[in-house]
């Protein structure tokens, strides 16, 4: 039996913990222990499985007998070959037919699955991502290394936080340099590149350093507005094997989009570069930033993204020019306009909605464990991530070009991602060191970010910047209204499942009508309404009522997930978020859940 790892599997080791994922599924996974053990057996080529399990054997010194050991192998890589992580086979032809090339003739191209967040025998029950933050805040570990190539650029948009002055003072990072560079962060373990810019096509060298990545078998993101791509440029770009490539579409509308960039013609371009990555099965995701002048168009972008299959996001949150000029921020959504941006993608957008219920408010874990929250980094920067700008400079993450950490050319990157005063500095920032934010209602709503606060404020990180905080309290009142205003369509949708599950008129199961749902929902905003007052106080008497009620309506829940279910596997994975144990912890992931198990039910009956 042979095994290797797909070509869009990776695998690190950060300290003794192993690390696999897959850049075409977005899992991931991590491993301690005889896990990792296993792990650092695997590579790109491969191998017969007897071997490895002879190798393994000197590891453990002989304390397994090699069938045991033999058949824990087995299991540990079926199980990662399921999940596409590995191919696993008899023959070499064998692995390379199940071996998976993106396509958009795939049936996600995007994910192939929703779940994220998988567990694992040995891996600790919370997202990997959240895991690895917590564990490399511990032993910081660069994980991802973006590189702003060039500060050229063929576009002068007018929100951009990068100053025209640098872009027009040019300048570019020799390969040799960018080479080397990547041959060190190699060293320290590192994973992901991002090559950026100002514009990254401009740099004479691209292809030569994305294939250079490949070499290095790094997993590779190119940020470029795509206007300056050649047609031979692309096979190239296909044989690197990027993650993905992300531009910025403005508006469906050329001129509208042409103001933003201030080029004629750039939108025309941009839209038959995408046509033509697509139409090469390139990975291409389409961001949107929103702002005054497109935000009447957005939707039609996110239409055109979904209709070539690629993913696609918006982005309302605007930040300063890292010199600290404000003036780009004209071109901000004012607070009306931001309230009627997030209706409208509360209304239309499915995949945001699914985030926001991903994450439902009040979240219960946060409140029980307010003092692990308070210890827990704000982001990776600094902790798994930097930037390199095209003069050598480090800074902790992109837009933060007024935090110079150190200097390639005076400086190894090691030396400063170990060493430099900044870097540390940002490390140790925390949750708690913004005790306004612990307490505050609106924090599952919030992007409060150091680098926003930074730009904005002249320099400040620490000084909470008041537009987040508004756009936070705007998006946490724009959810409960939507929760709100669907209370009668959900009750009506609650009925008639509890009716449809258990085969019964609508008085026919005590109490399971619509009106458990609709007590559920005024004891909810009963209940937000009382932690608006006393945080968190879970004694309170609302709180009682609201677990009361909670539990009687996951009772005939729980009926209907296992009646929908019967143990099929692809109506599990349609239910998403809930695959939780109960109790499930408020009103909007209920919501979510009975959309997905109505869903669910019709797809059978068709
Ligand atoms: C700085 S650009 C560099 C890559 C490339 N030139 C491009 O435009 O895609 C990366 C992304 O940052 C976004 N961006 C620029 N200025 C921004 C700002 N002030 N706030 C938030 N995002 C911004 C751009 O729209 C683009 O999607
Ligand atoms: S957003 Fe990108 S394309 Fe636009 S000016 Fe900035 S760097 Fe150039
Ligand atoms: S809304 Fe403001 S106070 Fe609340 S969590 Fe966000 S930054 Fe902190």
């Amino acid at each position: 039996m042979l095994v290797r790892q797909t070509k869009n599997t990776f695998i690190r080791f950060i300290g003794e913990m192993g690390y696999i994922t897959n850049q075409m599924t977005r899992h991931d996974r991590t491993y301690n222990e005889t896990g990792a053990d296993f792990l650092r057996e695997i590579n790109r080529f491969p191998q017969d499985v007897d071997d490895i399990v002879a190798r393994l054997r000197k590891v453990y010194n002989d304390s397994v007998s090699t069938e045991e050991l033999r058949a824990d192998f087995i299991e540990f890589i079926k199980d990662l070959d399921e999940h596409l992580f590995l191919v696993v086979g008899e023959t070499r032809e064998e692995l390379d037919e199940k071996d998976l090339d993106f396509s958009y003739s795939l049936e996600n191209p995007k994910t192939l699955v929703y779940d994220y967040t998988q567990e694992t025998k040995q891996k600790v029950d919370e997202c990997t991502q959240d895991f690895m933050l917590e564990a490399t805040q511990r032993e910081p570990h660069l994980n991802g290394l973006q590189f702003e190539l060039t500060s050229r650029c063929n576009e002068r948009c007018i929100h951009c936080y990068i100053p025209n002055p640098k872009k027009n003072a040019g300048g570019d990072m020799p390969v040799e340099k960018v080479k080397s560079l990547i041959d060190e962060f190699a060293e320290m373990g590192g994973l992901h590149v991002t090559l950026s810019g100002g514009e990254v096509l401009l740099h004479s060298d691209i292809i030569s350093i994305m294939q250079y990545c490949r070499e290095k078998d790094m997993q590779i993101s190119i940020l470029s507005n795509l206007i300056a791509l050649k047609d031979e440029q692309i096979p190239a770009i296909k044989e690197a094997n990027v993650s993905i490539v992300q531009t910025s579409l403005y508006s469906m509308d050329p001129d509208i989009h042409d103001l933003i960039t201030t080029v004629k013609g750039s939108q025309v371009k941009t839209k038959a570069a995408i046509e033509k990555l697509v139409a090469a099965d390139i990975p291409v995701q389409i961001s949107c930033p929103v702002m005054k002048a497109n935000y009447q168009g957005y939707a039609d972008v996110l239409k055109y993204a979904q209709s070539l299959r690629c993913k696609a996001q918006t982005d309302y949150i605007m930040m300063a020019q890292s010199d600290l000029d404000t003036s780009n921020l004209a071109n901000r959504l004012s607070l009306d306009e931001t309230e009627v941006l997030l209706k409208d993608i509360m209304q239309w957008d499915k995949d945001y909605k699914e985030d926001t219920l991903r994450h439902p408010p009040l979240s219960e874990e946060i409140a029980f464990d307010i003092e692990r929250f308070a210890k827990q980094p704000l982001c990776g920067a600094g902790i798994n991530d930097c930037c390199i700008t095209e003069n050598g400079d480090v800074y902790p993450c992109a837009g933060w070009q007024g935090m110079v950490c150190g200097n390639v050319y005076k400086q190894s990157l090691k030396d400063i991602w170990e060493n430099s005063l900044q870097m540390k500095q940002i490390r140790a920032i925390t949750q708690g060191d913004f005790p306004k934010c612990l307490k505050c209602n609106a924090r599952d709503y919030c992007a409060m970010c150091l680098v926003r606060n930074y730009n904005e404020s002249g320099g400040d990180m620490f000084k909470i910047n008041k537009h987040f905080c508004d756009v936070a309290f705007i998006n946490k009142k724009v959810v409960e209204e939507y929760a709100a205003s669907n209370a009668e369509n959900y009750a009506m949708h609650y009925e008639w499942l509890i009716c449809d599950i258990y085969h019964c008129g609508r008085y026919g199961v005590a109490a399971a009508d619509a009106d458990i749902y609709r007590r559920l929902v005024s004891c909810y905003f009963k209940l937000v309404q009382a932690q608006n007052d006393i945080h968190r106080n879970r004694e309170h008497e609302c709180q009682k009522e609201y677990n009361e009620i909670l539990e009687e309506m996951n009772l005939h829940l729980k009926y209907s997930i296992d009646s929908i279910i019967c143990g099929k596997q692809e109506n599990y994975d349609k239910l998403k978020i809930l695959k939780q144990d109960f109790p499930l912890p408020n009103i909007i992931a209920i919501n979510y859940m009975i959309d997905s198990l109505r869903q669910i039910l019709k797809d059978e009956k068709q």
